[in-house]
């Protein structure tokens, strides 16, 4: 029987600890519990809110509706010569299951290790880090249609995945739960080690021939480095996009801005780094009330304790402000703004 609470504090269910209610909240275990939930038409009606680790939100007020917390669980795989294939529920911790996959020597999850969240989650933003993006890994995820109560299996192809894009943060919106993700994974590794420092400290540690497990380490040492822990220091990872714009738009930046940090992002785009972008504008570090970017990554806003959702939401928009004024480039939010 599933248990609908009512009042419940939503600080210990997000990443930047911002204290808000929900009107209803329920944890979802099973996928045949998200039939039973949605057989009563009141939670057909109502606002939802679906919830995995809550590591890539910000709560602007307390929710007058239905938090679905998905908690469902399991990890199977299978292999197949050199190919290993991966199931897991969406409630799985992202890096538990990047962990099952490289303790047991299968590669292609070793970039994307100490990303927070939840599986189910990792297709919404097509999550990527360090060079990997969840599309190289990506077989198929399994997801419940509210409105008609089938469950429906999505290939890589159906989820028009793009860089922090899928389909089911545009067209499809709201519209499906994922409950659990197929990977494609392999025991033969192919290792991306061209990003940021990852072959420095693999040379720092004396390593010439790396197994998946020092790539796992050296990617997550050098995220500790740079990012805040959100156990903490509240925060959503980063808040905006790296924005990615035309030639034409670049080369006069560029002329004005020689050393504005840019990489190539195909078909003759170029992806700016916001960090970069924010740092400029003298943002990195600063204290505003109880919020602030953090000292180590200007992208990364965080709670320095007691901060409301339009605090954090506030100093967003003062940011995109100033960025736009010296860069004439507009950010996008990253994070989930649920309001
Ligand atoms: P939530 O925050 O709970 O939800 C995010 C969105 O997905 C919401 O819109 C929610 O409604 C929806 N959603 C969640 N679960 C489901 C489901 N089962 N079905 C349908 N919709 C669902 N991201 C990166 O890509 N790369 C990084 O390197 C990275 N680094 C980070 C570092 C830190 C310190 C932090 C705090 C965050 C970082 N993030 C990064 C962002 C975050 O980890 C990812 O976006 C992650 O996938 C969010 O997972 P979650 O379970 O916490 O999602
Ligand atoms: N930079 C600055 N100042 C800063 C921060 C960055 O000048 O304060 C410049 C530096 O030149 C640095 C460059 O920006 O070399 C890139 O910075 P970094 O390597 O930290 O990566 P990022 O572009 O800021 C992206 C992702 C991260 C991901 C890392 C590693 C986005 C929005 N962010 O950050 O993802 O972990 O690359 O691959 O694409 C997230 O999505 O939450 C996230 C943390």
């Amino acid at each position: 029987m599933l248990q609908i609470q009512e009042n419940v504090s939503l600080k210990n269910f997000n990443t930047f600890g911002i204290d808000v209610n929900a009107r209803y909240f329920v944890e979802i275990s099973h996928p045949d519990e998200l039939t039973e939930l949605f057989a009563d038409p009141q939670w057909l009606q109502m606002n939802r809110l679906v919830l995995g680790g809550g590591s890539n939100m910000l709560m602007v007020k307390d929710f007058e509706g239905l938090v679905i917390r998905l908690n469902i669980r399991g990890i199977e795989h299978r292999i197949s010569h050199d190919d290993v294939f991966v199931e897991a529920g969406a409630g799985e911790v992202w890096n538990d299951l990047v962990n099952f996959c490289v303790d047991r020597g299968y590669a292609g999850m070793e970039n994307l290790s100490l990303i927070p969240g939840s599986v189910g989650a990792s297709p919404i933003q097509n999550i990527g880090a360090y060079g990997v993006e969840l599309k190289d890994v990506f077989e198929s995820c399994r997801a419940f249609e509210i409105a008609t109560g089938a469950f429906k299996t999505f290939s890589k192809a159906d989820c028009k995945f793009g860089y922090r894009e899928s389909v089911f943060k545009t067209e499809l919106a709201g519209q499906f739960i994922i409950v659990s993700v197929k990977f494609h994974s392999s025991l033969i590794p192919d290792f991306n080690l061209k990003y940021g420092a990852i072959e420095q400290e693999l040379a720092n540690r004396g390593i010439t021939e790396p197994t998946i497990k020092d790539v796992s380490q050296v990617v997550s040492h050098i995220r500790v480095s740079k990012l805040p822990d959100p156990s903490t220091i509240g925060n959503a990872g980063s808040f905006f996009k790296n924005p990615v714009i035309s030639a034409d738009q670049f080369h006069p930046l560029k002329e004005k801005f020689p050393d504005v940090v840019n990489y190539p992002a195909g078909e003759g785009q170029l992806k700016l780094a916001a960090g970069w972008l924010i740092e400029q504008c003298g943002w990195k570090g600063k204290t505003i009330g109880n919020t602030g970017t953090w000292k180590n990554q200007a992208l990364v806003l965080v709670n320095h304790g007691g901060a409301t959702g339009e605090e954090v939401y506030s100093l967003s928009s003062q940011i995109i402000d100033s960025v736009y004024t010296k860069f004439g480039v507009t950010l996008q939010r990253e994070v989930n703004i649920v309001s």
